[in-house]
C-alpha cells in the first residue's frame, strides 16, 4: 500500500504558516497533542471529535511515520501533524489564540538537573500557552510522575490567567496511551491535571518566531561563471547574529551539476539540519531550501541562504 503522508504531515518548507485548519465541517475548535508517541490517543481524539481539527506535534521521525499511517488508515480527515519540538512550531505554526485544548499525555520528566530545560513543561512554557489557548480553553496534563504534575501546578498556579480545575490520581480516562498501559501494567499511579486559561495578559510574553513565506527564500543568481570553488568555500562558513546562527558543515556535487550544503541553524534555542541545494538556471545559479528534512523557514535559515547567495556573486 502507497501512503500519501504528506496529506497529513505538514513541511515546514512548503506549509503556509500560521496553518489554514479548516476542512468541510470544521465547527472552529482546535485540539493540540504535544508529543503523541504511537499517535494512538491522537487518533482516538479525532475520531471522537470529527468536527475539531486535531493538530499533533511530535519530535520523533518515526512516531510521526507511524502516527500518520494510523491516521490514514482511519480515513481521518481532521488531523494535521508536526514534527519537531512544540515549544517552538506552536510559535511557527499557530494562530495566536487559536487552541481550545492542548493535552500532554506522559512527557519524558527528564528527571536530571542538567537535562531540565529539556522538560516541556516550565513556566516558560506556561507564558507560551496563555497566547495560544483561547480564553477558557483547557492544557491536560497526565503522568506517572508525582513531582512532574505537582511542578505543573506550581507553574501554572504562579502566572495570573490559569487556574487548576482538576488534579485526580489515578483518573478513569476513556483512552489508554501505550506509556499509560505500561506503566498501569507495573502497578504505578498515573496523576492528570487539567487547568483553564481564563484569559488576560501573560506576565513576560513569549518572543515571536518570524517565519518568511516561501517566495522570499527563493533566490536567483545571473551570473554564468565557474562556481564550483566559491561553492566548496561554504563549508564550515558561520554566521548570524544573536538568537539566529548558521553553520553549513559539508558540501555534496550531484551529477547534475547541482551542489547540497548541508546546513545547521539555531533559532532561540530551536536546532535544524537541512541543505541548501545549489542548481543550474538560466546562465547562472539559483538557491533554495531542498525539501528533505522541511526546514521551517526562520530567520537563521534565512541568513544561511543570503550567505550561500553571496558566495555565488563573488565567485
Ligand atoms: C514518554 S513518550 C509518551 C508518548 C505518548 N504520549 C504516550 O503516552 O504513549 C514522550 C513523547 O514525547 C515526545 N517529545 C518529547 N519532547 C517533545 C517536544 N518538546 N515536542 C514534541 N514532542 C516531544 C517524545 O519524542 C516521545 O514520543
Amino acid at each position: 500500500m502507497s501512503w500519501a503522508l504528506d496529506k497529513v504531515i505538514v513541511s515546514g518548507s512548503t506549509a503556509r504558516l500560521p496553518l489554514d485548519l479548516s476542512f468541510d465541517g470544521w465547527d472552529g475548535r482546535v485540539f493540540l497533542e504535544i508529543g503523541f508517541g504511537d499517535g494512538g490517543y491522537l487518533a482516538h481524539l479525532a475520531s471522537a471529535n470529527p468536527t475539531v481539527a486535531v493538530v499533533g506535534m511530535e519530535v520523533c521521525q518515526w512516531c510521526v511515520t507511524k502516527a500518520a499511517r494510523r491516521v490514514l488508515s482511519m480515513g481521518l480527515r481532521n488531523v494535521k501533524i508536526l514534527r519537531g519540538d512544540a515549544r517552538y512550531l506552536m510559535r511557527m505554526c499557530l494562530a495566536r489564540g487559536s487552541l481550545d485544548r492542548v493535552i500532554l499525555n506522559f512527557p519524558c520528566p527528564w528527571p536530571k538537573k542538567r537535562h531540565a530545560e529539556r522538560r516541556v513543561t516550565s513556566p516558560q512554557f506556561v507564558r507560551l500557552l496563555s497566547g495560544y489557548l483561547r480564553p477558557m480553553g483547557v492544557f491536560c496534563l497526565a503522568t506517572d510522575v508525582d513531582w512532574y504534575a505537582e511542578s505543573a501546578v506550581e507553574f501554572f498556579s504562579a502566572e495570573p490567567g490559569f487556574q487548576v480545575i482538576e488534579r485526580t490520581v489515578n483518573p478513569e480516562r476513556e483512552y489508554l496511551t501505550k506509556y499509560e498501559r505500561k506503566w498501569k501494567r507495573e502497578g504505578r499511579d498515573t496523576f492528570s491535571v487539567q487547568v483553564r486559561y481564563v484569559g488576560g495578559a501573560p506576565s513576560a510574553p513569549e518572543e515571536e518566531l518570524k517565519i518568511y513565506p516561501e517566495e522570499d527564500l527563493f533566490m536567483e543568481v545571473g551570473f554564468g561563471r565557474e562556481l564550483e570553488g566559491s561553492i566548496r568555500s561554504l563549508r564550515d562558513r558561520k554566521g548570524g547574529t544573536e538568537g539566529h546562527m548558521f553553520v553549513f558543515r559539508d558540501v555534496f556535487a550531484g551529477e547534475d551539476g547541482c551542489f547540497l550544503v548541508s546546513a545547521i541553524t539555531v533559532d532561540q534555542g530551536f536546532e535544524q539540519h537541512f541543505y541548501v541545494r545549489i542548481y543550474p538556471k538560466g546562465g547562472g545559479y539559483g538557491v533554495k531550501l531542498d525539501p528533505v528534512g522541511h526546514p521551517y523557514r526562520t530567520p537563521a535559515v534565512r541568513m544561511a541562504l543570503k550567505e550561500a547567495m553571496g558566495a555565488l556573486k563573488v565567485g
